[in-house]
């Protein structure tokens, strides 16, 4: 097992093959830590990893279908071996499959496309954190970021004056509401522990989810999960934060 310091910081990145997931991973690496590319495209994950590391930083491959327990059961155990624990968790990955942001299809969509979405952006999600959690608890500073997204926040789809009142994919919003669930609820069950679990919403960013006519850059997009995976030991545990801002639940 590699002797980590206690500035060396091991980060995991669902998803960072592309997108948000691949720019915080950057983010992440430039501040020192070590970043765990995980795709699950084993390929896409080390291209990845090698654009970083022609960057100068460091960054390591891993193949990581979240839907698939056996590749979460492998992840684990590669952890365990090399590092001995897990600084940051982001859990970047997902899905939009409703078609459309701007549809109301609550009464229309389909409980395939439902079970779909739920499957990678919530249970998946849900496994993946509870298998990692007893290397998250040997950190020192233990960091859990879910990417949620603004669409989760049943007070704003509530509110008529709101910027998504007219935006509501059905599958997609109660997914990230449920991924905000799994949030509170963890944060409150480690609250006595130095682990923090946090809610990002990045903004509306221009990525393959976020579309072309996003208005938030990658760079800026990123910034949200970064700052979350970083925290002070003073710092929040079981918000929702868009840019240090809380975001309603
Ligand atoms: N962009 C926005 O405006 C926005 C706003 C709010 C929240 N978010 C959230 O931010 C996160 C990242 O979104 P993004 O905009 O960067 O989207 P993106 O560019 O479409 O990237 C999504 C990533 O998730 C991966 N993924 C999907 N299913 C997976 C699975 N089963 N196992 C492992 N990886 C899987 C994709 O891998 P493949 O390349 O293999 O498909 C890809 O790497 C998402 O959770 C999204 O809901 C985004």
């Amino acid at each position: 097992m590699v002797n980590i310091e206690s500035n060396n910081k091991v980060a995991l990145i669902t998803g960072a093959n592309k997108g948000l997931g691949l720019e915080m991973s950057r983010q992440l690496s430039q501040q020192g830590l070590t970043v765990l590319i995980a795709a699950r495209n084993l390929q896409a994950a080390e291209t990845a990893t090698t654009s970083l590391k022609n960057e100068g930083l460091k960054a390591q491959a891993i193949a990581l279908d979240i839907t698939n327990s056996s590749h979460i059961q492998t992840a684990v155990q590669t952890i365990e071996n090399q590092f001995g624990k897990l600084d940051v968790l982001i859990n970047n990955a997902g899905v939009m499959l409703d078609g459309e942001w701007s549809i109301s299809n609550a009464s229309s969509v389909s409980l395939d496309i439902i079970r779909q979405t739920f499957n990678t952006n919530f249970f998946a999600l849900v496994e993946l954190t509870q298998a990692l959690l007893p290397l998250i608890l040997k950190s020192s500073s233990g960091r859990i970021v879910n990417m949620a997204s603004i669409e989760g926040s049943l007070t704003l789809h509530a509110d008529p004056t709101s910027l998504i009142y007219d935006s509501k994919p059905f599958a997609y919003d109660a997914s990230k509401a449920a991924v905000n669930s799994f949030t509170v609820h963890l944060a409150h069950e480690l609250r006595n522990t130095p682990v923090k679990v946090n809610s990002a919403h990045p903004g509306w960013v221009k990525t393959d989810l976020g579309g072309e006519g996003a208005m938030m850059d990658i760079t800026e997009g990123a910034k949200t999960g970064v700052q979350l995976a970083t925290l002070a030991a003073d710092g929040p545990s079981g918000g929702f934060f868009h840019l240090g801002k809380p975001v309603p639940w």
